[in-house]
């Protein structure tokens, strides 16, 4: 049986504590689909197309993903795709209330859907999409916590581009 995962996330931007997941999930599962879904409590800054376009570009060496969008239920996504699991990254303690709150509910609503979690890897505990932006926005330095094409795009979005006519 071909194992998948879902691994979905708001993702907005992806970054490279994302990539770090799903790179090691591969090695549990034979196909990862990296889903991007609706957190009503989140206002996003790129749309979901930008957000796809920025997933694929950085995922595109990576075999055996898929990236997708979604605007339903997590569970009802992944029994129509016929995954097993869904796949989650906890950074720290901190995470855990929400993960652990969200794994519950999700079983509560299928339970043929298991949740899987992976400790983020140590050089990206502290990162997030939200400190990211907060840190591009006033000039801080965070090329290395980013795929290089989110670089540029969080460049672009607050005007950080060097002019090329001055
Ligand atoms: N490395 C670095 N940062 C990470 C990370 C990792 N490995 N894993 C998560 N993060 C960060 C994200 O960047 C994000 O940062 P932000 O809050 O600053 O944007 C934060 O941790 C958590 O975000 P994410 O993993 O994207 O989760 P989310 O809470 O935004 O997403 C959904 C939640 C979209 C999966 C959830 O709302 C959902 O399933 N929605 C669909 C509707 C549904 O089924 N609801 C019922 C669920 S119980």
């Amino acid at each position: 049986m071909k194992r998948t995962a879902i691994y979905p996330g708001t993702f907005d931007p992806v970054t490279n504590g994302h990539i770090d997941i799903i790179t090691r999930g591969l090695k549990l599962f034979d196909k990862i689909i990296v889903t991007i879904l609706e957190n009503p409590a989140k206002k996003t800054l790129f749309t979901t197309q930008k957000r796809v376009e920025l997933l694929e570009e950085s995922l595109k060496d990576v075999g055996n993903i898929e990236i997708a969008a979604y605007g339903g239920l997590l569970v009802d996504y992944a029994i129509k795709r016929e995954a097993q699991a869904i796949l989650r990254g906890m950074r720290a303690v901190s995470d855990f209330e929400y993960e652990f709150q969200m794994a519950l509910m999700n079983r509560k609503l299928n339970r043929e859907v298991q949740t899987v979690f992976l400790m983020t890897g140590l050089r990206w505990i502290f990162t997030s999409s939200s400190i990211i932006k907060e840190a591009v926005q006033f000039g801080g330095d965070i090329e290395s916590m980013v795929p290089p094409v989110v670089y540029a795009e969080l460049k672009k979005k607050y005007n950080l581009c060097p002019d090329e006519n001055s």
